[in-house]
């Protein structure tokens, strides 16, 4: 089988039905590799981890309770900052999950991977929300009102159908959730136009209401922590990792204060911070006793210029220089700073009050000498909340493989045979399984004699994503029969086929089930318009 590894839009990527259209998402990640699933795929993977620093998941794996099939299986393969999530978790304190989808069609089972991702943390305890993106689908991919209301409706009966609880969770449409849209409004504030056309290549034919949709998508992001600040997770495909960046980014420009670590009075960036560190480090080593000053660190430093280093380290020691010897005597301490961004006068006023210890009060930042950086951002935080301010933490998102399609190539929806929609009769999915492409041998013979690709085969990967669901062991059993030649392909298909057909039979009995109880949920489908 043959697959293309260039080309890694993702099924919920919105340039993927229509090239020529600028979009919000995908354009960051195009030139990764995004093979689904597969021993080799660590590999491809590698570029989201090294030039976006997104953190693999296994990492932290054993920090979450019960990890759910998806993480156990590395279809969910990467995070940003997921740790508080799966503290709170483990502590049951407050937490919440978010997502977002574009009803720019039916359903389908690559968007089951995050509709289970959600209801999952619900179980665990989570704040739970879904929202319906239809201003980005109107604007970005201009779907008319009356399109985006029936695919909006689609999506939540099979989020329903699926397990959500929409008593204890929230379910919402961009267009008409006004906080939301409040929030987007301050939140735009802090974001300018320059850095859109950075990050989403945005240009002066960008339209206006595009730019409105990716404001509004960082409000749904920070959504969750307006009432009160918590860890909330993302659950996205890494298309969305551009998102989910600015969104951290907002959520610390909109704060009152921020906080950084330093040595002096003045402020030095985090490159030269580090060789004022391992200078101060040295020199503390060598007289544990004596006020270390700037001048004897900026003394040392200079010992190091002449050693062979590149041009911007030669830069960042010499500017590193000239600020210590321009401090002089003033003592080299540690200490913690917390800078003011967005706080009131009365804030900085009460921050100054609430610091406990020595502390060195300026314009507009404070450094105090008895607080770790992290004592510090809770105490502002703190402060900001009392204060009046968000107080947000920055969010945190997980990644999850896209899926292969069924033909091969990537999972979309405008090729009918490459994907199975959740609304598809179940003997269409059952076809459309059957004849799926495989990784297996060209004959019976030579599949016992050699054993298939489970890592390369979209069908396994329907077991693996969806069809085996949280059974582990039978998981595990395909792909070793696959493997090792037990398991012909035709076996293989049909087994899926009948348990895809079962999966859809079952789901749409609680779609329609959820239809009858629809008009009891206070969820708005229609738009006014
Ligand atoms: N941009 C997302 C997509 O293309 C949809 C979305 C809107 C979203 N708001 C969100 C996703 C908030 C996650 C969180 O599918
Ligand atoms: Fe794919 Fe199944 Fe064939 Fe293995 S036996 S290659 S998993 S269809």
């Amino acid at each position: 089988m043959t697959r293309e590894h260039t080309e890694g839009s993702p099924p919920e990527s919105p340039d993927e039905d229509n090239p020529a259209h600028p979009t919000t998402d995908g354009g960051t990640v195009d030139d990764v590799a995004l093979d689904p699933w597969g021993s080799s795929a660590v590999d491809d993977y590698r570029k989201l981890f090294e030039q976006f620093g997104i953190e693999q998941f296994d990492e932290i794996i054993d920090q979450v309770p019960n990890p759910h099939y998806l993480m156990r299986r590395g279809v969910i393969f990467g995070h940003r900052d997921y740790r508080p999530v799966a503290e709170a978790m483990r502590t049951d304190d407050p937490f919440a999950v978010l997502s977002g989808f574009m009803p720019t069609g039916d359903p389908h089972i690559g968007h089951k991977l995050v509709f289970d991702e959600i209801i999952w943390h619900q179980q665990r305890g989570g704040e739970a929300y879904a929202l319906i993106a239809d201003l980005e689908a109107h604007s970005a991919r201009g779907l008319t009102w009356e399109e985006i209301d029936e695919h909006a409706r689609n999506y939540i009966l099979s989020l329903l159908a699926l397990g959500f609880d929409p008593e204890e969770g929230e379910l919402y449409r961009q267009s008409t959730n006004r906080t939301v849209q409040d929030l987007a409004f301050e939140l735009g504030i802090e974001a300018n136009f320059s850095e859109f056309a950075a990050i989403y290549d945005f240009d002066g034919e960008t339209d206006v209401s595009h730019m409105q949709s990716v404001v509004t998508q960082m409000a749904d992001i920070l959504y969750p922590q307006l009432e009160e600040p918590k860890p909330t997770v993302i659950p996205v495909g890494p298309d969305q990792d551009p998102h989910v960046r600015l969104a951290r980014d907002l959520a610390a420009r909109v704060s009152y204060f921020g906080v950084t670590e330093a040595y002096a009075s003045f402020e030095a960036d985090p490159e030269e911070r580090e060789l004022i560190a391992d200078a101060y480090e040295t020199l503390r080593e060598r007289n544990s006793e004596e006020t270390i000053r700037c001048v004897d660190a900026a003394n040392l430093l200079e010992t190091e210029r002449e050693s062979g280093a590149t041009d911007s380290e030669v830069t960042t020691l010499e500017t590193a220089i000239t600020m210590l010897t321009e401090a002089g005597k003033e003592p080299l301490r540690p200490r913690t700073r917390i800078v003011v961004r967005n706080a009131t006068d009365e804030a900085f006023e009460a921050l100054i009050e609430s610091v406990d210890g020595e502390k060195r009060v300026y314009d507009a930042h404070i450094d105090v000498f008895e607080m770790n950086k992290q004592e510090a951002e809770q105490l502002a935080r703190t402060v900001e909340i009392e204060n009046g301010g968000y107080g947000f933490l920055p969010p945190s998102s997980i990644y999850h493989r896209f899926m292969t399609g069924l033909t091969g190539g990537k999972m979309s929806s405008s090729i009918e045979a490459s994907h199975i929609s959740l609304l598809d009769d179940p003997e269409t999915g059952y076809d459309k399984v059957r004849s799926a492409t495989t990784a297996g041998q060209e004959t019976a013979e030579k599949q016992r004699e050699l054993g298939g690709e489970p890592d390369e085969c979209p069908v396994y990967e329907l077991y693996a994503y969806l069809l085996a669901e949280a059974d582990d062991e039978f998981a595990k059993k395909v792909y070793e029969e696959c493997d090792t030649g037990a398991r012909l392909c035709g076996d293989c298909k049909e087994q899926a086929a009948t348990l895809m057909k079962e999966f859809l039979e079952d789901h749409q009995e609680k779609r329609a089930e959820w239809e009858d109880k629809l008009d009891e949920l206070d969820i708005e489908f229609d738009s006014a318009r």
